[in-house]
């Protein structure tokens, strides 16, 4: 009898906790939408590419010897949490996006006590890190790849084997991979072939096999137990392949996508993944190529989460025709209401990332800027894109305002996405080869992969070594020291935004609001937040741009901040932007 009437009030207890909280709920979301405040919304991330980042040992290759050095230097910028590219033992073939051991860390770059020195370093100066988790593919030389080639071996369904058609001739099916050729690599010795969506040395695991499944679960423990604050999932939208592995449309780019980007299990797989890092006070940040905001929302609502947020593509792409390799020139328009689309659908459902630049695009000032009005245009992008709502990445070297790079052949690059592309663009688009080299000069992953350039000095202070890959020949110029000493440099800009970034609430939560959508000039949005808000002008032109403020803001009564000229002169009823100027003005 006593057990019941204390169900009964525990019963009546929670129907109250219920009732009242949603109620709340519905109160706040009269007033908007409703932005649940977690600590990973007010980061600022800093991405390393550790191969480039800086070599501690003098090797010519980047390291955590050389992170540790640094670290002061990232505190300094302001950011608060590092996102690792990966550090793992890994041939190589992508640059670490082909990993041979999920436990370890590459000899290149130390190993797992330097890891947790590196770890340590980062918490005691209150910065987050997240480690790059690659589960699509793994290497070829992974021993769960070895083992697998043998087709009694329990490891074979960790991958997908299958016997070709027409007798072995062809293989199991049309899908192209996205870096090389065919989607499909025969072992001579079974006769069977595997899928490899990206290169032939990464091959695709089988996350239908429930022990992949508890493989990947087993390795995102082992990390989170060590500390790391969360994991970037690497193509995390393509681990669900379909069923049979059916024939896709015939297209010379991209066969077979529709039957592994979001395939029929993701959500499902994602689930469960999600059990596992909501046990640690972690975030999660999924890469998801051709995502719309939509789609999106099937992942990242806040309502039902799977990836804390997700890194699209859209807005990245407003410089390329159909695929990357292929550079147009830029499409201001086209950027502009991707950002627009993202900000508007997302707005108190999910929440943004917010990054221009990372070690899969070229250097953003090349490409939407100027390298002629490098300090203007690297500044202006900078306030452009991290004063939106959203968590802002920043790729190492982008805050000193490096540029793309230039070498003399296609064999001096190594990046084996341009270089497959420059093989297709001569032998099936049937382009000249001279116009294939400037397509792969301008497009190449490479371009923001050379060493960061910290000094005037031999191979820009990187290494005392012979540096991997050749420095960036502007080094003399371009170098964090001299960004430090100078006031007015991208560098000092970038730590301004960030604290600003970090400590404003208009710029963290505030909505979005885009004004002359269709200049192809001008890019100017608000946001606002409790009363307040804030303006922001970006001129993408070389000319000057005429410009009058939107109805409703006085820039007389506002406060200028950020801007990227002295002189900011108002005059209300309209003025001239200077060359890629960038100005915010605040609203109490
Ligand atoms: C992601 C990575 C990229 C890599 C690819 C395959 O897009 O960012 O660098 O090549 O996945 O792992
Ligand atoms: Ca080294």
């Amino acid at each position: 009898m006593r057990v019941d009437i204390y169900c009964l009030l525990y019963y009546f207890f929670c129907l109250c906790y219920y009732k009242i909280s949603g109620f709340i709920i519905f109160f706040m979301s009269l007033g908007g939408n409703v932005i649940m405040k977690e600590w990973y919304k007010e980061l600022v991330v800093y991405q390393i590419w550790p191969r480039s980042f800086c070599d501690g040992n003098g090797d010519g290759i980047g390291d955590l010897e050389g992170v540790l050095s640094k670290l002061d230097y990232l505190q300094d910028l302001g950011i608060n949490c590092i996102w690792f590219s990966p550090l793992y033992p890994s041939p190589n073939a992508d640059f670490g996006y082909d990993i041979a051991d999920y436990r370890d860390i590459h000899k290149e770059y130390g190993n797992l006590d330097l890891f947790k020195q590196v770890l340590d370093g980062a918490h005691q100066r209150g910065m987050k890190v997240i480690m790059d988790l690659v589960v699509n593919h793994t290497s070829d030389v992974h021993e769960w790849f070895i083992k697998s080639k043998d087709p009694s071996s329990p490891y074979h369904d960790y991958y997908f084997w299958r016997k070709g058609r027409l007798g072995g001739k062809l293989p199991p099916n049309n899908w192209l991979s996205c870096f090389e050729g065919k989607a499909w690599e025969k072992d001579e010795k079974s006769g069977e072939y595997y899928l490899h969506v990206f290169a032939k040395k990464q091959p695709d695991l089988n996350h239908d096999n429930p022990k992949v499944r508890q493989e990947v679960k087993d390795i995102m423990k082992f990390w989170l137990d060590m500390g790391v604050d969360g994991f970037r999932e690497d193509v995390i939208t393509f681990i669900s392949k379909r069923k049979g592995l059916p024939n896709g449309i015939p297209l010379p780019i991209g066969c077979g996508i529709e039957h592994y980007m979001d395939g029929p299990n993701i959500h499902k797989y994602l689930g469960e993944y999600r059990e596992v890092t909501d046990k640690y006070d972690c975030f999660t940040v999924g890469e998801a190529p051709m995502m719309t905001p939509d789609n999106a929302l099937k992942y990242v609502d806040e309502k039902k989460k799977e990836l804390d947020m997700m890194f699209h593509f859209q807005h990245i792409e407003a410089d390329a025709f159909l695929i990357d390799f292929l550079q147009t020139k830029f499409k201001l328009k086209e950027m502009k209401k991707a950002f627009t689309n993202w900000q508007n659908k997302l707005n108190g459902r999910a929440w943004n990332t917010l990054y221009i630049e990372n070690h899969d695009h070229p250097r953003i000032i090349s490409r939407y800027g100027s390298e002629k009005y490098r300090v203007e245009s690297g500044k202006m992008l900078a306030n452009m894109y991290m004063l939106q709502q959203g968590t802002p990445f920043v790729y190492q070297g982008q805050e000193l305002g490096m540029l793309n790079t230039r070498l003399d052949s296609i064999d001096d690059y190594v990046d084996c996405f341009v270089k497959n592309n420059y093989e297709v663009a001569i032998n099936k688009l049937h382009m000249n080869k001279k116009k294939a080299f400037e397509f792969a000069v301008k497009s190449t992953r490479d371009n923001s992969r050379t060493p960061v350039q910290w000094d005037d000095s031999k191979n820009a202070g990187f290494t005392t070594g012979t540096p991997w890959f050749p420095v960036n020949k502007n080094y003399k110029q371009i170098n964090a020291k001299a960004e430090m000493a100078d006031p007015n440099s991208i560098y000092n800009h970038y730590k301004k935004l960030i604290k600003f970034k970090k400590e404003n609430e208009v710029a963290k939560w505030g909505d979005y609001k885009e004004y002359y959508k269709n200049s192809d000039k001008l890019y100017v949005y608000s946001r606002s937040y409790n009363g307040k808000s804030m303006l922001v002008i970006n001129s993408f032109s070389p000319e000057r741009v005429p410009f009058e403020a939107p109805k409703g803001f006085d820039l007389d009564k506002g406060t200028p901040i950020l801007c990227n000229y002295e002189n900011n002169f108002v005059q209300q009823n309209g003025f001239k932007l200077r060359p890629y100027e960038a100005r915010v003005y605040l609203f109490d």
